[in-house]
């Protein structure tokens, strides 16, 4: 009988325990969202004049007989927010039609001047990850990155669950998958948020380019990608490829919302370029042999990552140099690389033995990085982009191409992924390649003789400049948040 009794004084106890957590839990849980926040949290405030008491006390009256629920969005990214051009336009549309946006991510390098300035948008840093943790190392990569995960899932969590007020919605970048996916669903579960998912490309494929596709950690991550996204409200491509891939692999139904240019990548006029090309210190001493046309001026943005191979960039030039030896009749080139990522100082170490040893004569090959207007200064200056961008999925679109149309510039790029084409029509406003060989034979083609053939692209690339970012995200997600067209 003594037994009896102290097992049932053991599941008292347990259960005592648990309840405990469970309410210690639910008591500091996140908040959920309330609609109309905004307009209980204006009682009398202090310091405020009888006329100003009176004015609320009307607002809150009227918002009370017809409530409208004040539309907040918050974007999410794990990642560096200067560097994630397609969030900050989706918060800059959000705010553009009234409402409220917190933009959730790591500040590093510069925003977005209309971020930046915008009042309907509120930064919310995340705390940046110690930088013992980050590392290039395959080996090191095992260990690190299990430390950065619990990293990250500390700051994201803490954000996003205490560091900001619940919102309506929640749009998150995919990739990175992990953790932001699994902890977006757990926060929106208990806040009552609806979680969109904006995919960019698909987490396990790039972490398959790191450790080949058969890993272990490969199956687990795409099981959890799955896992995790299923339950999102709504989902954005930024391709068709990529929506289709999406219904088959994970039998999700996507809407496309393709990039397009925001406003300030813009074709120049003649005059413009002049003052562009006079301006920055990376063209100046070459501004007159470009509008003459005896030095041609080329850009290439790359984030210096294994998804880039600039080594056949490198290649292509060699080759282009060598040509351009016996051919008078190519031009010089001025190649301007933007970006930063890991592999920057192994290229530029490579780039100046080459110099020295004279296998990139004729042209000059340097690396900036800009803020987003003398950048889009640059591509409407430029004669032509290039993109390195080797797709992992084979459904994601470079958003460089994307600018680099928005500013009238014919583009040439990688273009063995089945996205390509939805992206860029060969001939019309750009041409694609495969091999370092193809990308010099196409230098030498659109570059040598009267320029017909580069005259032609950049009326394509012209017409393509006119479709917008705006216009794109009105027709989509305008829809989905029930903004009217403006
Ligand atoms: C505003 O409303 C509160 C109660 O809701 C009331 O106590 C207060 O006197 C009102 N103020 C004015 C200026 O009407
Ligand atoms: C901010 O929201 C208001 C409406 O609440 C709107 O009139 C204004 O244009 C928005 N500002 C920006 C910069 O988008």
């Amino acid at each position: 009988m003594a037994d009896a009794a102290e097992i049932v004084n053991w599941v008292v106890g347990v259960a005592l325990a648990l309840s405990t957590l469970v309410t210690l839990f639910l008591w500091t849980a996140p908040s959920q969202y309330d609609p109309f926040a905004h307009v209980k949290a204006q009682g009398p405030q202090a310091g405020e004049t009888d006329e100003d008491a009176k004015f609320a006390n009307q607002t809150r009256d009227r918002l009370s007989r017809s409530p409208e629920p004040q539309k907040t969005l918050q974007v999410v990214v794990l990642g560096d927010i200067g560097r994630s051009p397609r969030m900050q336009y989706h918060a800059i549309s959000f705010a553009k039609h009234g409402g409220k946006v917190d933009l959730i991510g790591f500040h590093e390098s510069e925003l977005h001047p209309e971020v930046s300035s915008n009042k309907n948008i509120t930064i919310v840093p995340l705390v940046p990850t110690p930088s013992a943790l980050q590392t290039n190392s395959k080996i090191l990569f095992l260990f690190t990155a299990p430390l950065k995960i619990l990293w990250q899932i500390w700051t994201l969590y803490h954000i996003l669950g205490y560091g900001t007020k619940p919102a309506k919605w929640m749009l998150v970048q995919n990739p990175p998958s992990i953790p932001t996916l699994a902890i977006a669903q757990w926060i929106c579960f208990f806040r009552c948020t609806k979680l969109i998912i904006d995919w960019h490309n698909f987490g396990y494929s790039i972490l398959a380019l790191k450790l080949g596709p058969r890993h272990p950690f490969v199956r687990i991550s795409k099981f959890y990608e799955r896992s995790f996204s299923q339950r999102a409200d709504t989902h954005f491509t930024v391709s068709n490829a990529m929506a289709r891939m999406l219904q088959s692999t994970f039998n999700i139904k996507a809407t496309t919302l393709h990039d397009r240019p925001a406003s300030q990548f813009q074709p120049l006029t003649a005059e413009q370029r002049k003052t562009v090309l006079e301006r920055l210190s990376e063209t100046k001493e070459y501004a007159k042999d470009i509008q003459s046309g005896h030095w041609k001026l080329i850009v290439s943005s790359t984030s210096w990552t294994a998804d880039e191979d600039f080594g056949l960039l490198l290649d292509a030039l060699q080759a282009y140099s060598s040509s351009a030896r016996e051919r008078q009749s190519l031009p010089n080139l001025l190649v301007i690389i933007t970006g930063k990522g890991p592999q920057k100082e192994y290229y530029l170490d490579k780039i100046q033995s080459l110099n020295q040893e004279k296998k990139l004569d004729r042209m000059l090959i340097s690396t900036a990085w800009l803020s987003t207007e003398d950048y889009a200064s640059l591509l409407g200056a430029a004669d032509i982009g290039i993109s390195l961008h080797k797709s992992s999925s084979g459904v994601d679109l470079p958003m460089k191409v994307v600018d680099m149309f928005g500013a009238g510039l014919p583009v040439l790029g990688w273009g063995k992924f089945e996205a390509w084409p939805e992206l860029v029509r060969e001939g019309i406003n750009g041409r694609g390649f495969g091999s370092a060989e193809e990308l010099t034979r196409l230098l030498q083609e659109v570059l040598e003789g009267d320029g017909k053939q580069l005259q032609k692209l950049r009326e394509g690339a012209s017409k393509e400049s006119a479709i917008r970012w705006d216009d794109e995200w009105d027709e989509v997600a305008g829809k989905l948040f029930k903004f009217g067209r403006s």
